[in-house]
């Protein structure tokens, strides 16, 4: 089954299972950005808009989503907190953005989603300036890592909802424009991080 069909499923319900147990984790990621007046911030795999009353007014947003039922909600979402938001299906994978158009990205449970999160990472900081920076919260392996109930429970889930086998250093390796400026564990021992990237000054070219 497609990620999307999964999570047109689960829409209905998604807030009910994610939005408190992982609500302190999500505002720290968020509480960690120092500024956001008059920035523009993709909020990428917005899913049903859980980041949005975390944010301040004063930047410019924009939020993807390949799942309609999805962003139904989190357009549902922003009308109740009066929050100005472009809405946009799709593929984290291949964004619809011209290079550099953004100065933060946000990516909140959805790098260890996609089915290739090192493509996911490399269109983000394609659309990142030089300079800017990128905030992940997400649960991933460390590097050499056993975890075989994780590793089994993935053979599933990877299909409906999320990978479980995704190890950061692995995909940040065909990134190298990102830099780790931070990486924090948050729950469950260590499995979920809060991770900021920023992108190098010095673009391809002047390599
Ligand atoms: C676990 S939810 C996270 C949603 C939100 N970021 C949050 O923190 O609650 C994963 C989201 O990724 C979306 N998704 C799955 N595959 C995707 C893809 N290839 N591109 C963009 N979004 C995708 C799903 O529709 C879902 O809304």
């Amino acid at each position: 089954m497609a990620l999307k069909h999964s999570y047109t499923l689960l829409a209905p319900l998604y807030d009910f299972i994610v939005a408190g147990p992982l609500d302190k984790a999500r505002a720290n990621s968020i509480g960690s950005i120092t500024d956001f007046a008059d920035k523009d911030i993709l909020i990428n795999g917005i899913g049903s808009g859980l980041d949005i009353p975390h944010l301040p007014r004063d930047a410019r947003y924009t939020g993807t989503d390949i799942t309609p039922a999805m962003l139904k909600i989190a357009q549902k979402r922003a009308q109740k907190h009066a929050f100005s938001i472009e809405l946009i299906c799709a593929d984290s994978q291949q964004l619809p953005f011209d290079d550099g158009q953004f100065d933060i990205v946000l990516m909140h449970l959805i790098l260890a989603v996609v089915p290739q999160p090192a493509l996911a990472l490399q269109e983000a900081a394609r659309i990142l300036k030089p300079g800017g920076s990128l905030y992940i919260f997400d649960k991933f392996l460390k590097p050499g890592e056993f975890a075989p109930v994780r590793k089994a429970i993935n053979l599933l889930s990877r299909h409906i909802a999320t990978r479980m086998d995704v190890v950061f250093e692995e995909t940040l390796a065909h990134s190298p424009t990102l830099k780790i400026i931070s990486d924090e564990p948050v729950l469950a021992n260590g499995w979920f991080r809060l991770i900021k990237l920023e992108k190098s000054l010095i673009t391809k070219d002047e390599n």
